[in-house]
């Protein structure tokens, strides 16, 4: 089987951590590359944490690329609430090997990569700034890079920075407008109203623990602060896990559903962030993007944990089935 060629853009992150452990392991991707934006840690403890995931899976080889360190105009602001100071949970990590980030930056490798290469997609799974100026030096990004997902934004479910905007465009709007604007094909948005659907419960952990122990101690170890996160604010056992869904989404186009549209984002005042969603073509603009709406979380489940524990599809669908985990 040929894999499917990705670079993940990404800001670690425990989601973004779970989504690196599943693609890096998944036996359909080749990971060419990382990109590593501000956003849910700051940059430097970003990269750091991307290397925490490619130890793990002694997986050094793949190169990692620091990319922007602010946003493009706002002022930054990041999501340790949410993810903890180190951005892995409060666990503090220590490398065992030390680490070498590229000396190219994110956006002019990203830029370079794409001025020959067209056989790869770019999954981003945090702010857009680092795409945004990909772009800017490079207008053809777009069209070389074979698909572009990314996870962000939301169509009808409520924001999780304000009552109408998602974190990753709300972060970085002026980037997430611009890669909307200018990429020059389908941004396929897996925002909030799909990913709320991906719960990750003490039970899957329980469940997880019986198939393969290493994974999982550190997967509880890092979803732990998360768990707290969502008791406080959403009222909720378990978190959301958003990013893994945009991988599940380029490997197999039957877990989400949804439809194109232009899409725009609201770059200040009350509305920062928000995703306006043209689906009734009041704009009279062609689509930009392929807005996923639904998600069928049993496929999502028996994919993700299938790769994460190394372990047989057919097991896992029918344990999810029978113990009601998804
Ligand atoms: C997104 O914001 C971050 O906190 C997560 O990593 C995810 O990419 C969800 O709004
Ligand atoms: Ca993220």
């Amino acid at each position: 089987m040929t894999k499917k060629k990705i670079i993940i853009d990404c800001d670690p992150g425990i989601d973004d951590t779970l989504a690196l452990l599943y693609a890096l392991q998944h036996p359909e991707l080749e990971v060419v590359a990382v990109t590593v934006v501000a956003g849910n840690s700051p940059i430097e403890l970003g990269v750091k944490n991307a290397f925490v995931s490619l130890e793990l899976l002694n997986r050094l080889d793949i190169p990692v690329y620091k990319g922007a360190a602010t946003p493009l105009v706002r002022n930054y602001v990041s999501a340790q609430d949410t993810h903890g100071m180190d951005g892995l949970g409060e666990n503090d990590f220590q490398l065992k090997t030390s680490y070498r980030v590229q000396e190219q930056s994110a956006d002019a490798f990203l830029a370079d990569y794409f001025a020959s290469e067209q056989d790869t997609a770019i999954i981003a799974l945090g702010p857009l700034t680092n795409i945004a100026k990909a772009i800017e030096r490079n207008p053809n990004l777009g069209q070389h890079c074979s698909r572009f997902v990314s996870m962000g934004g939301s169509f009808k479910s409520h924001g999780n920075c304000s009552p109408v905007a998602e974190y990753n465009y709300w972060c970085d709007p002026h980037a997430a407008q611009q890669v909307f604007q200018m990429l020059g094909r389908q941004v396929e948005m897996v925002g909030l109203d799909v990913t709320r659907s991906i719960v990750l419960t003490p039970n899957h952990l329980e469940y997880m623990s019986r198939l393969n122990s290493r994974m999982v101690d550190f997967i509880a170890k890092i979803t732990r602060f998360y768990f707290d996160f969502h008791w406080e604010y959403e009222h909720i056992i378990g978190c959301v896990i958003n990013d893994p869904l945009a991988i599940a989404h380029f490997i197999n186009n039957d877990i989400c559903t949804g439809f194109d549209s232009y899409t725009d984002v609201v770059t200040d005042g009350l509305a920062i962030g928000q995703t306006v969603v043209d689906q009734y073509h009041f704009h009279h603009k062609p689509s930009n993007s392929t807005i996923l709406t639904s998600v069928n979380t049993h496929l999502f489940w028996t994919d993700f944990l299938t790769v994460i524990l190394n372990a047989q599809k057919e097991v896992i669908a029918h344990d999810l089935n029978n113990l009601q985990l998804g």
